[in-house]
């Protein structure tokens, strides 16, 4: 039911733990599990995701979809960034089963709204950004 890669990434996922002195920090939740997210960027002045954190309290989809997803924005910049969607996390996982592709949503929102966090706080604006809630993206109400 899963692919290699998710195994691998879920008994050893990469990036694991926190930032003190992050640039932006992301927390989504989803409201239907309970699973929550949280991101935590380093970015220089050129705009480049220098370092990269995540905390997940999840289920094995949610930890190997951040886990993949903090490679994948690592040494990035946050606009190449904010196009990892869902779909690019699931594909570098050679697929999710369709009742987790939640948890690959999670990750985008995460690095959604740890930018959002920087931007807001740098005085950045990211047309990918328009629209972006990260209220809504960490509502977890059923606690
Ligand atoms: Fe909800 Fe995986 S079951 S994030």
């Amino acid at each position: 039911m899963y692919t290699e890669i998710v195994m691998e990434h879920f008994t050893n996922p990469r990036n694991v733990g926190e930032i003190k002195d992050a640039d932006g920090v992301g927390q989504v939740g989803n409201p239907k599990c309970g699973d929550i997210m949280k991101m935590y960027f380093k970015i220089d002045e050129n705009e480049v995701i220098t370092d990269v954190k995540f905390k997940t309290f999840g289920c094995g989809s949610a930890i190997a979809s951040s886990s993949i997803a903090t490679e994948l924005i690592k040494g990035k910049t946050v606009k190449e960034a904010l196009n990892v969607s869902n779909k690019k996390v699931v594909e570098e996982l050679g697929g999710l089963p369709s009742a987790k592709i939640h948890c690959s949503v999670l990750a985008e929102q995460a690095i959604k709204s740890a930018i959002y966090d920087y931007a807001a706080k740098h005085d950045k604006h990211y047309e990918e950004l328009e629209g972006f809630d990260p209220k809504a993206a960490q509502e977890d109400d059923h606690h």
